[in-house]
């Protein structure tokens, strides 16, 4: 059998192979943002808006990556974020990725909407993991969800505050993307030029929202009706009291994920968070937002050196992550460069998306005279990189 993986030197390139195996609906839902897609271009061209500055003639003999988030600790500082119903992607799903995770020597952060139940992910990998909730309207479902997670393991958790309701991706709606996915007239065609996603999705039990299967009621036509039961799960009132109420009562490691003021920052700190990811959901969500790269500094200057601070949005290089972390940042974390992999290459290509951004980023530590993370600070960015021309 040839490699799938063949010829793949970099994120780029897992994203065309990826693309050219999923059947176009799919893609669509995995790749496109929100409105105009300002927020989902912008995420990685602002990367493009500082330089590095290396430092010459550092002894870099020694490199060392090894860092610690949410209490855990990681070889290099690089997590995956959390995405829904991964088994889209490929038949292996969260369980591919979580195997990923220990094989890549970093941490996985297991969504609420999973296709996987959260307590087998738990129990594939000895990957530290970290557990992703989303404040529903049920608020008996909102405790069985951490006291599941603290009892399956999982090491922190992780409450997305951008998600109060679903983002407008046109071109998914234009794909005739339906969860989970229903063949119609329209997309047959697509679907068919794709045989092996179809081969693989008809020949596996048949998947859901493992963590909530048991809520989703058959509608009147007798089929569980997904669709129209996320509409109603999420949380509207969402506020600072639900999540200083879920702070509490996990006790342990809590990041707050959507950040993206200098104020909320603040106050998330204040409400006894010890962790935030400054993202924009991917571009999935508002759109014309900041990049995340843009937020560092200004985040960092607002809640002191002791917060663990994670950058989420449009890495794709190892130059990405050296430039977030001289501005402040822990580390970063990625979602649709280890969704390629997996769609290409299944839990190997994961892995392989993960090992090119971690050898790209110890190369260019190495070339920027920085070989440990304690030596990469603000003087290694110039920022605005100034105009010439
Ligand atoms: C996501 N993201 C996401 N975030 C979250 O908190 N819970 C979730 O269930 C999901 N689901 C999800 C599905 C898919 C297909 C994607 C692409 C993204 C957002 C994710 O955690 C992360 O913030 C972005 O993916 C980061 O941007 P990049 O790395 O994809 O550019």
């Amino acid at each position: 059998m040839t490699d799938p993986l063949k010829g793949c030197l970099n994120i780029a390139d897992l994203h065309r192979r990826a693309r050219s195996r999923l059947p176009f609906p799919i893609y669509q839902y995995l790749e496109r943002g929100a409105d105009d897609e300002y927020s989902l271009r912008n995420n990685t061209s602002a990367f493009e808006h500082y330089q590095l500055q290396p430092r010459a003639l550092a002894d870099v003999s020694q490199l060392d990556t090894r860092t610690r988030v949410f209490g855990c600790d990681i070889d290099w500082p690089l997590i995956m974020a959390p995405t829904g119903m991964t088994k889209l992607f490929h038949p292996d799903g969260e369980l591919a990725a979580v195997r990923a995770a220990a094989r890549a020597g970093t941490l996985y952060c297991a969504s609420t909407f999973s296709s996987v139940d959260l307590e087998s992910i738990a129990a594939a990998s000895p990957a530290p993991k970290m557990f992703q909730v989303y404040v529903v309207t049920d608020q008996q479902l909102n405790d069985q969800l951490i006291e599941r997670a603290r009892a399956a393991g999982y090491t922190a958790m992780c409450l997305t505050v951008d998600t109060v309701v679903g983002g407008n991706r046109e071109e998914v709606a234009r794909a005739g993307m339906n969860i989970p996915p229903k063949l119609s007239p329209k997309s047959a065609l697509q679907f068919a030029a794709r045989p092996r996603w179809v081969w693989n999705y008809l020949s596996r039990p048949k998947w859901d929202l493992a963590n909530l299967s048991d809520r989703i009621r058959p509608g009147k036509d007798g089929k569980r009706d997904m669709a129209s039961y996320l509409g109603g799960l999420l949380e509207r009132r969402l506020n600072w009291a639900h999540a200083e109420r879920m702070i509490r009562q996990w006790g342990g490691p809590f990041a707050i994920k959507g950040i993206m003021s200098a104020a909320d920052a603040r106050r998330a700190v204040e409400m006894g968070a010890s962790a935030l990811f400054i993202s924009n959901h991917g571009g999935r969500q508002l759109d014309s937002t900041p990049a995340p790269i843009e937020l560092v500094a200004e985040i960092r200057a607002a809640v002191g050196p002791k917060i663990d601070i994670i950058v989420d949005g449009g890495i794709r290089r190892g130059t990405h992550i050296l430039k977030a972390l001289a501005m402040g940042a822990s580390a970063c974390s990625v979602g649709r460069p280890y969704l390629y992999g997996l769609a290409a290459g299944g839990e190997d290509g994961a892995v392989r998306a993960l090992q090119m951004l971690r050898s790209e980023l110890e190369r260019n530590m190495i070339l920027a005279g920085c070989p440990r993370l304690s030596e990469i600070g603000p003087d290694l960015v110039r920022n605005p990189a100034p105009r010439w021309d």
